[in-house]
């Protein structure tokens, strides 16, 4: 059991301090937004329920109050001193992560480590040299309590220890880390989802599709063979002659350089920014967030529980 500081209790945050919990952890959790920390052991017990109602949790779990198990600390020096592992999952701008940083030296235990989540950004020039060794990356999806890949990365000067020890240590709660040799900025499964999301937006700008048709078309055709054959498999099946016809006939491959996004634009002007608004490219009803993420979890739990039983291919 070792102790965890999570420092940043907003979307990631609190859903990551949960899964140190129920891995045996002994958690701490801070933000600098008082409002945001007070409601997170809220969303941590509805996400504990919700893994409760699917068995996904031991009974030893079911009843605890996560507001008691996770300590609240209301000060960055009580949530990181003498904690083995700080995760850093505040707001994702290189001036917020450095000024962190710089705090952090002088309030983390000589040993610990500190794992960032961050999504894009080189976090490792932002680092005071005496962190270096300690410093990487551990990338989590949302919600982390379900999606099992964490993207585990080094900087040029972290000791291959300290990644060993993260990387054994989520391997220990039933995630799934992948180590990689070089940080590149968005990982693979980001990327991958980023090509697919300029592919969208674009087919929306030029008005040839509309929001409906994009997700009957993931959903009925391209998601079910994903858990199954992902990209390179299903490019084997496929046969790689015709792979690689269609990708030289470059009729529907996305614009290598980054567009416009007018539809998103449009959109984000017009207040519809997705579930936290009620409204995105659907409408979400009088939901609330939590009941939206609520149910939400419960149909990617029935998925995966469908899954377990039928393993990927990737040949012999
Ligand atoms: N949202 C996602 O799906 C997702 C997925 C993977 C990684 N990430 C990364 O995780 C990090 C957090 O993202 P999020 O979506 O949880 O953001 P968020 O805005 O929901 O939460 C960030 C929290 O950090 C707090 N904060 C800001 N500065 C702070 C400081 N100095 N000390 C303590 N708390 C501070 C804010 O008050 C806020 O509550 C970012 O680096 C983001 O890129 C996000």
């Amino acid at each position: 059991m070792s102790e965890i500081a999570i420092v940043g209790a907003g979307t990631m945050g609190h859903a990551i301090a949960l899964v140190y919990m129920l891995g045996g952890h002994r958690v701490r959790l801070t933000d600098s937004n008082s409002a945001t920390l007070a409601r997170a052991p809220a969303l941590m017990s509805t996400a504990l329920e919700t893994l409760s109602e699917a068995g996904e949790v031991g009974p030893e779990m079911r009843d605890i109050s996560v507001g008691q198990a996770i300590r609240l600390c209301d000060t960055l020096a009580e949530a990181v001193g003498g904690a083995d592992v700080v995760v850093e999952a505040i707001i994702e701008t290189a001036e917020a992560k450095r000024t962190l940083f710089a705090q952090l030296e002088t309030l983390m235990a000589p040993e610990a480590i500190l794992a960032s989540n961050t999504s894009q950004l080189d976090i490792f020039p932002l680092v005071p040299d005496s962190l270096r060794a300690r410093t990487l990356i551990a990338h989590w999806y949302t919600p982390p309590y379900l999606v099992d890949l964490v993207d585990v990365v080094g900087g040029p000067g972290t000791d291959p220890a300290a990644i060993e020890t993260v990387r054994a240590m989520l391997a220990a709660m039933g995630k799934a880390p992948l180590v990689f040799g070089k940080f590149v900025p968005g990982y693979i499964a980001n990327r991958i989802q980023a090509a697919i999301a300029a592919e969208v937006y674009s087919l929306l700008d030029a008005g040839l599709v509309t929001p409906e048709e994009v997700d009957l078309s993931v959903i009925h055709g391209l998601a079910l063979r994903l858990p199954v054959l992902a990209v390179l498999a299903k490019a084997d099946f496929t046969g790689l002659p015709l792979v690689h016809t269609v990708l030289t006939n470059g009729s529907y491959v996305p614009p290598a350089e980054p567009t416009h996004n007018r539809t998103l634009e449009h959109l984000i002007a017009e207040g519809r920014t997705g579930v936290m608004a009620g409204k995105g490219f659907f409408d979400w009803g009088d939901a609330t967030p939590a009941d939206l993420f609520r149910e939400r979890d419960r149909r990617l739990l029935k998925l995966k529980q469908a899954l377990r039983g039928i393993k990927p291919m990737m040949g012999a």
